[in-house]
């Protein structure tokens, strides 16, 4: 292939890599979206192994072909609830292929470049290494945290933001070495700042608590994309500069969004520190006032039957027990007696940015009455009855009422001012930030205990019952069975 056509062939990889971008804003046009991307990045990669620089097909095939099976087995097996494991040992490899593409680049320099662009390609190569090394380790860490191989409280060191400093200014000084400097030669200096950007990485991550790793996935997925640009910068390749560039500012653009949605300050997660403390441990003490009443599954077939409008706020709990496909029936059969249906949706509902409505796009849900939570927030004083299905801290009232809470200030969705609230879940557990949820105890409450899956699916089958008493429609004995 001529370089003018690679140059053509990654402006139209570059561009699709956009239009997939813009696809995915939306839940209607995400799978447009998605296949922009497909077609971009097929399109990359047939231009590349064509392209001249390519000498060993052998080669190639060797290093390619295993991590398409390695890549496509562990990608169908994954779990939606585990996806932000994947995404983070993902990132480990883009940061590790950032560094072994700098070193290869320092120790076989190309002899084409001469005066001042050898000194910006040594730039780029100390700049990537660094970033490189930081992302492997960082998400190594992150990968660990949320597999539960390492605990998630952080790990504060005492004068840990001078640490952080030292290092930095340590990495400034050995930039200054590598460039020119008389002390070590520019080896030495680029395998210290790989040793020091290393534990950067890890003490940065250790710092930060469980409750902010998302805000932490996200933000390795920009660290992760700015690494590939300095790696398209150290081979002159436009196309992974531009990917790059594209991937670090709609990570970073995405963890600013994510830090809002848990009110915490972008600077503050960086530096981690959050999601600790002696709030939590004070909030976690004492049981909320009131009491829990539970429900059955008959009274809220009944309640469901007599509401003319219902919100529906989904957690993590509905992913984890699959209750997305039920709960869309339930949705259906409401929505054709009259009743206004709709979801309510967090933006850190679940595991994962987006991960509620993939689950309720997948079970066929319209995506018009899915809406977000600035979308629905005003409307719960009007609501009859809203189903709360594994959700826990996206609707913990403590984060508006308690200034203590380790929650405080992050936005929720306020289904106590409806007129009944009906939770399911399986005990009184407290979700992923460990907190007490004073919701389960207020007056309009109602709790049906037991798996979000058997208990919409019994929903389901008393609702099917009751449409086949009032219109002496047959429901097969079999359907009814499955329910
Ligand atoms: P959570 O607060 O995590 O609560 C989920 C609830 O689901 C649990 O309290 C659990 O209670 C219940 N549950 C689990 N399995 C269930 C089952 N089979 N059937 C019924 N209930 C079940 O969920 P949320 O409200 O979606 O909040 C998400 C949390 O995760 C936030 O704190 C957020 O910051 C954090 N987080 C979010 C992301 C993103 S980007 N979305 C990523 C990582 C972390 P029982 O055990 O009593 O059943």
């Amino acid at each position: 292939m001529t370089s003018n056509l690679l140059t053509v062939a990654y402006i139209a990889a570059s561009a699709l890599f956009i239009l997939s971008l813009g696809g995915l804003s939306n839940q209607e046009t995400a799978r447009k979206g998605n296949l922009f991307g497909i077609i971009g990045m097929a399109i990359a990669i047939i231009a590349t192994a064509l392209s001249p620089a390519v000498t060993s097909y052998a080669t190639l095939a060797m290093v390619v072909l295993p991590g398409v099976a390695i890549g496509s087995l562990l990608a169908a097996r994954v779990a939606m609830t585990s996806m932000p494991e994947l995404v983070a040992i993902l990132h480990s490899f883009v940061g590790a292929a950032a560094v072994l593409v700098g070193f290869a680049s320092y120790l076989q320099p190309d002899p084409a470049l001469t005066g001042v662009e050898v000194t910006i390609h040594e730039i780029e190569i100390f700049v990537g290494i660094f970033i490189g090394a930081l992302t492997f380790t960082g998400s190594v860490i992150a990968f660990g945290k949320l597999r539960a191989i390492i605990g998630s409280k952080p790990l504060l060191l005492p004068g840990r933001h001078f640490l952080n400093l030292a290092m930095v200014a340590a990495t400034l000084w050995l930039g200054y070495e590598f460039m020119g400097g008389n002390i070590l030669t520019g080896l030495q200096s680029l395998l210290i700042m790989t040793a020091i950007s290393s534990i950067l990485g890890v003490h940065l991550v250790m710092a930060i608590g469980g409750a902010d790793m998302p805000v932490v996935i996200s933000m390795l997925n920009s660290y992760s994309g700015w690494t590939a640009s300095a790696a398209g910068f150290m081979l002159s390749n436009d196309l992974l500069i531009i990917t790059g560039a594209l991937v670090g500012s709609s990570g970073a653009i995405l963890s600013y969004i994510m830090c809002k949605a848990m009110n915490r300050s972008f600077i503050s997660v960086i530096l981690g520190g959050f999601g600790t403390g002696t709030a939590k441990a004070s909030n976690t003490a004492s049981t909320p006032a009131g009491e829990v009443i539970a429900t059955t599954v008959d009274e809220t077939v009944e309640q469901l039957r007599d509401a003319s409008s219902v919100i529906i706020v989904p957690g993590y709990g509905m992913a984890v027990a699959q209750a997305q496909h039920s709960v869309s029936e339930i949705t259906r059969i409401l929505r054709d007696r009259g009743a206004n249906v709709r979801f309510g949706i967090h933006p850190v509902a679940g595991r994962l940015p987006g991960h509620m409505n993939v689950l309720l796009a997948e079970a066929n849900v319209p995506y018009d009455i899915v809406l977000e939570m600035d979308e629905i927030n005003d409307d719960f004083p009007e609501t009859d009855i809203v189903l709360v299905i594994g959700a826990n801290d996206t609707v913990n009232p403590s984060a508006m009422e308690d200034p203590a809470s380790p929650i405080a200030g992050m936005p929720v969705l306020e289904v106590w001012k409806s007129k009944t609230v009906i939770v399911m879940k399986r005990g009184m557990a407290s979700g992923y930030a460990g907190v007490e949820n004073p919701l389960f105890y207020k007056p309009n409450t109602r709790m049906l205990f037991g798996d979000a899956r058997k208990n919409v699916d019994a929903i389901l089958g008393r609702l099917i019952q009751s449409n086949e008493e009032t219109s002496q429609v047959r429901v097969p004995e079999k359907v009814l069975a499955n329910a």
